[in-house]
């Protein structure tokens, strides 16, 4: 989705903690009027989430929606989905926001709602992708970007960037080397987003109508925003 020269797009990003990938995009969208888009709302399901003083000190609104102990999940989700429609966003980007999501709020947003995911997907859907990594002796770790969809980390993925696993990577170190990069894969991503028409229907995605066959790599066939950044020491 373009905006249009008098309507920046409209992004709601949905977080659980430390929101260090949102303070990134916001970053990203300061630097660069030219993607002319905003955060309208950041969305936490955790009120003490510390994503959501970021959000505070860039004059972003916020918005808490707890489960309450007595809900359903369906319950929940509706007053989520109403907060999030209230903001008549283009773009819902999930930046580490921790919850299962049900098919039907999923369906809700079909085509416009990203993740991002630290690991290669398909491999390692879920928790503990660092170390999961680590125990299967990959040479090489990484992130993802992809539309969601019904499957937990399971959508069509767009982009993706990769670091070589070091002998002496923990999964702790392994995480701290790779959160940089994924702060410019989402930055990169979305900027895609803003710029080009990309677009995903029935797990196919598309951009300027040309099929995406393999996700786009940072640095080869999705350009780094900051390309002063240059990719380094990453394997790539
Ligand atoms: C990131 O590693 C992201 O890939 C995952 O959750 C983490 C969120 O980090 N989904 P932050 O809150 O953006 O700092």
């Amino acid at each position: 989705m373009r905006a249009d020269n008098n309507h920046p797009t409209r992004l709601v990003v949905l977080i659980s903690g430390r929101g260090s990938n949102l303070a990134a995009l916001q970053q990203a969208l300061t630097d660069h009027p030219h993607l002319n888009a905003e955060i309208t709302a950041v969305v936490s399901d955790q009120s003490t989430a510390p994503g959501l003083d970021k959000a505070r000190d860039w004059g972003i609104s916020t918005l808490v929606v707890t489960p309450k102990a007595d809900e359903t999940k369906s319950a929940f989700e509706l007053r989520l989905l109403h907060q999030i429609n209230k903001q008549r966003p283009d773009w819902i980007i999930l930046a580490g926001f921790m919850r299962i999501l049900s098919a039907d709020f999923v369906a809700e947003f079909a085509g416009r709602m990203i993740n991002i995911h630290p690991s290669l997907l398909p491999k390692y859907r879920g928790l503990n992708t660092h170390q999961r990594a680590l125990d299967a002796q990959d040479p090489i770790h990484g992130a993802s970007i992809h539309f969601v969809t019904a499957t937990l980390d399971g959508g069509p993925v767009l982009s993706q960037v990769s670091l070589p696993v070091l002998q002496q990577d923990s999964a702790k170190t392994l995480a701290e080397r790779l959160l940089p990069l994924e702060h410019r894969l989402l930055k990169a991503t979305v900027a895609l987003l803003l710029t080009e028409q990309v677009q995903c229907h029935d797990d196919a995605i598309s951009i300027n109508q040309t099929r995406v066959s393999k996700p786009l790599q940072l640095g080869h066939d999705l350009d780094d925003l900051d390309p002063q950044h240059a990719l380094t020491g990453n394997g790539h």
